[in-house]
């Protein structure tokens, strides 16, 4: 179930209540909602709150603070994605089917790729275009197609891909569930939006969508979905399965 949509002021209102309509919520003034997990649309952008994570901000996707500091944390993360795609000529046309917050997505892009994402959630996808529309820099996403759908339902319609890229998320455990914040209000989302995922049917369905390649990411020690696959790029604590 969508939470509720609690704008800030009357000058929200009117986009509130276009986006709830969209969401399949409510749009509200009553603050008094704030207790319970909602979308909160002000000034600021979009953003989710739920009472139960343990950041007591407000979930909002940001592509315009901290890039330096993200760009050089992910630099090894870079080197590594680089190498599961590969050398090419050309750019790449990707199918990122687990967009999350488009960080992979985002380094896909800078590399010079076309990339098509897909997300399940709607909260999340919401939180994305708006993010994406208060980005500062608008020219990366240029040659982004984000979509808000379930990869496999969208795999039987996929052609022309040279790359399939999956990260389902991580099963949960205790050195994750602490790892991040943001990871946190991701379960959250799904949670209310009751997504629940069974990766490895995911990989079934999606690896007979005709392409190049699939690249899968997978924490450093986890069984890989299949045999099959050709090499693995390995970070410290994650992995790329590649399969041609
Ligand atoms: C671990 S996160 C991906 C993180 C992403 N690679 C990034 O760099 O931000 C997994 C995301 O994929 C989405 N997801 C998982 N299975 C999916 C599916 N079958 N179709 C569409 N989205 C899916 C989840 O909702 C979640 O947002």
């Amino acid at each position: 179930m969508i939470p509720p949509l609690v704008y800030a002021s009357g000058i929200q209102q009117s986009l509130a209540e276009e986006m709830a309509k969209k969401l399949g919520t409510i749009a509200s003034p009553n603050q008094e909602l704030n207790h319970l997990p909602h979308l909160y649309l002000s000034e600021a952008g979009l953003s989710f709150f739920h009472p139960e994570a343990r950041s007591t901000n407000q979930f909002r996707i940001d592509f315009n603070s901290g890039s330096t500091g993200w760009r050089i944390k992910r630099a090894n993360h870079e080197k590594l994605i680089k190498k599961a795609l590969g050398k090419s000529e050309r750019p790449l046309n990707i199918l990122d089917c687990t967009a999350g917050m488009l960080q992979d997505a985002i380094l896909f892009l800078s590399l010079g790729h076309q990339v098509t994402a897909l997300e399940q959630s709607k909260i999340l996808f919401y939180l994305l275009q708006d993010g994406i529309s208060r980005s500062e820099d608008q020219s990366i996403f240029l040659q982004l197609d984000l979509i808000h759908t379930n990869a496999c339902s969208y795999a039987a319609q996929a052609k022309n891909f040279d790359v399939i890229y999956f990260d389902p998320m991580y099963p949960p455990s205790k050195k994750n569930a602490l790892s991040s914040g943001q990871l946190e209000y991701l379960s959250k989302i799904l949670e209310v939006e009751s997504l629940k995922n069974n990766p490895i049917n995911d990989f079934e369905v999606l690896q007979l969508i005709p392409a190049k390649k699939m690249v899968v990411k997978r924490p450093i020690k986890a069984k890989s979905f299949s045999s099959q696959l050709n090499y693995q790029v390995l970070g410290k604590t994650t992995r790329f399965d590649v399969y041609i």
